[in-house]
């Protein structure tokens, strides 16, 4: 049926669309992006025609199928439906895990134990360790670990001096895999260092809209660098799930949450099925390949009503969620709803959902209501709205991740990680992420590098402002909420140059207000967005999509120093690609350094010779969106069709290109509407 639609529908775009995606992989294979060498890897197929069976390493045996069997044989229908439910710190007690036998928690982004932001290493264990003493507690006959899940999604970002690491956005233009390998290792060590055992991570969006404002957590708007990365992530991140050290993934979020009309978070995702097999599914198809063990489902709905399928919220969706999923891929761990997303689904509320159960969501993310889903779920099975045999078989996936991991073999503070983070390799790892990942877009005259022994002026909104440099989800949900002794081991850039060159080569003013700029061997400005989550960070249409619109005030004050002989060098922060001609044209060089964290020594170390007036490290990022040309760029599901952006993907200069850049054209529209 779905395929009859497919063929009845005018497909020019989705015929394009293909016929990229082919031409990407090839180059992909010719460049070695794919690197080959590893038997596991993914291979590189196009044009599937439906949901692959994907080969996960991690498989389950008779042994441990039997053992859930004989469990699931002793419980009640009260103790498996606790199984299946996720409530947050803020709204459950250990008490409660323990008389509701449920089985797991999460915190959400800025929730942390006794809600003391600056809680230690000690309390997050502590906190943990009760967690899941009480679920080791209960009256069952055999009792279950309980296992917590958080938002690591740039390094253990909710934790106060944790190392934050590039967001997915500046890693992607990092077209580096190891190195998401590694930064998923450490992530897992630095997750288990507070006694916590399951990472919400990563974001395999393929993002189609730079208005959305989850834009950074996407790797690239490439399919299949996102499946390379999903790979490599979850290798890092999972290991054999075993290990100490290792903690379970969340490829997420299953799916099409990167392809919403006009990028709305939580939006409508008109791609035809053929698209979201071939495009928005390959990054899962590398997380399963690495053998994810859970999934995450998406906000945003699969709305196909061209072909006559209107789908809905994909948390009610049986077909993504049983068939494509578990069935024809093959996956045997557990699916998690998000946060309230049940409630999404027609007919559903926060704490009441048969209709997302039986479409395949095995453990329901209810933060607060989770006491009155309980009680519905118990009476939906009761009274026939949901089998028995789906309750039994999310219990029994639920099982099999915990025994995968061993949950019962060690508690929190018995991993010989709790407590402890090797925060000199971590800060290391992230500094040269750092490095790889920054792009340089222009370098007029070759006014970069800098002389290590010269005085600079810096300027702007970011240069001394780590809630800019980390953006949303770092240390809490919005990431607004900071200041810099929120970030005890962090290093802004200007903190970094002063490092660099020497204190008294370095002069700061915010606004460059009242300084002569002749007194400088180079200005560096260094401006930002604010930061924001989800869809606080929407720049909904018809907004530009520029940076000045916002803000205008650091455009100006660059614009007040320059042209006076005295080199401009500007950094900009953004969870995504801008318009910024004129940010550009106010430049002699200019540096999309993304989200990068709090490491910012990975940017100076790039921007300076050595002190022995060498080139010590060279440019390598390479874009991995497009860069916009005017502030409107095209906001369907396919932006980049026949517009012409200002720099395409995987561009970026190295410091033995002598590129110039003339002056861009203006676009000062304040409105995207025609
Ligand atoms: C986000 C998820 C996140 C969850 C838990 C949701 O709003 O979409 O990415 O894992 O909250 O904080
Ligand atoms: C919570 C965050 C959570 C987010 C998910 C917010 O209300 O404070 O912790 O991650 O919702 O959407």
């Amino acid at each position: 049926m779905a395929k009859l639609q497919e063929m009845t529908r005018k497909k020019s775009n989705y015929k394009n669309n293909i016929a990229k995606i082919a031409v990407i992989s090839l180059l992909a294979l010719q460049f070695g992006f794919i690197n080959q060498s590893a038997n596991a890897k993914p291979t590189i197929q196009t044009q599937l025609k439906d949901w692959p069976k994907i080969n996960s390493p991690i498989k389950s045996d008779a042994a441990t199928e039997a053992k859930i069997k004989s469990i699931i044989s002793t419980m009640t229908l009260r103790q498996k439906i606790g199984q299946m439910t996720q409530a947050e710190i803020r709204y459950i007690t250990p008490k409660e895990v323990q008389e509701y036998y449920i089985g797991s928690v999460l915190n959400g982004g800025g929730a942390w134990p006794a809600m003391n932001k600056h809680a230690s290493l000690d309390d997050w264990v502590a906190l943990s360790d009760a967690f899941y003493d009480a679920s080791m507690k209960t009256d069952m006959k055999n009792p279950i670990p309980i296992i917590w899940g958080i938002d690591a999604v740039h390094g253990n970002n909710n934790v106060y001096g944790a190392t934050i690491f590039p967001h997915n956005i500046g890693l992607g233009a990092a077209h580096d895999a190891k190195l998401v390998g590694e930064i998923g290792a450490a992530t897992a060590r630095a997750v288990r260092a507070t006694g916590i055992q399951w990472a919400f991570a990563p974001t395999l969006a393929v993002v189609q809209n730079q208005r959305w404002g989850r834009s950074y957590e996407s790797f690239s708007n490439d399919p299949y660098q996102v499946r390379e990365y999903g790979y490599e992530y979850i290798k890092g991140l999972q290991g054999d799930l075993k290990q100490d050290g290792t903690v379970l993934g969340s490829a997420k979020h299953y799916m099409g949450d990167g392809g919403t009309k006009d990028g709305i978070n939580e939006g409508q995702n008109y791609s035809s099925r053929l698209e979201m097999i071939n495009k928005h599914g390959q990054g899962f198809y590398g997380a399963l390949s690495a053998g994810v063990q859970n999934i995450m489902a998406t906000y945003n709905s699969w709305d196909n009503s061209a072909l006559g399928d209107t789908a809905g919220k994909i948390h009610g969706n049986h077909e993504l969620l049983t068939e494509a999923l578990k069935q024809k891929m093959g996956f045997e761990g557990f699916v998690v709803s998000d946060w309230n997303g049940i409630a999404q689904v027609k007919g559903c509320a926060n704490d009441h959902c048969p209709q997302s159960i039986n479409a395949g969501v095995d453990m329901v993310m209810v933060p607060e209501d989770w006491k009155a889903f309980i009680d519905n779920t118990t009476k939906d099975v009761e009274e026939g709205r949901i089998p028995m045999s789906r309750i039994d078989d999310a219990v029994t996936r639920i099982l099999r991740v915990k025994m995968q991991m061993g949950l019962w073999d060690i508690k929190p503070s018995q991993s010989k990680y709790a407590g402890k983070i090797d925060t000199a390799a971590d800060q290391e790892l992230a500094r040269r992420a750092v490095r790889k990942s920054v792009v340089l877009l222009k370098n007029n005259n070759s006014v970069l590098p800098l002389a290590p022994n010269k005085k600079v002026l810096v300027i702007g909104n970011s240069a001394d402002n780590i809630s800019n440099q980390t953006g949303g989800w770092s240390v809490t949900w919005q990431g607004n909420e900071n200041t810099n002794e929120d970030f005890p081991n962090a290093t802004s850039l200007l903190k970094a140059i002063k490092a660099q060159i020497g204190e008294g080569n370095v002069t700061y003013s915010i606004d460059g207000k009242g300084v002569n700029p002749k007194d400088y061997s180079a200005i560096i400005a260094i401006v930002g967005e604010t930061p924001y989550a989800e869809t606080k960070g929407d720049l909904r249409f018809p907004a530009p999509l520029s940076y000045s619109s916002r803000f205008g005030d650091e455009i100006a004050n660059i614009e007040r120093l320059k042209g006076q002989g005295t080199p401009v060098i500007s950094v900009l922060y953004s969870g995504r690609t801008l318009y910024t001609n004129d940010l550009i044209n106010a430049s002699d060089a200019f540096v999309a350094a993304f989200l990068p964290g709090t490491e910012a020594q990975g940017i100076s170390d790039l921007l300076f010779k050595g002190k022995d007036g060498k080139i010590k490290y060279d440019f390598s990022g390479k874009l991995s969106f497009p860069w916009p040309s005017d502030a409107c760029p095209p906001a369907t599901n396919e932006p980049y069709g026949n517009y012409k952006p200002l720099f395409n993907a995987n561009y970026g200069l190295n410091y033995s290109q002598k590129t110039n850049i003339g002056k861009l054209k203006l676009d000062k529209r304040e409105t995207c509407q025609k």
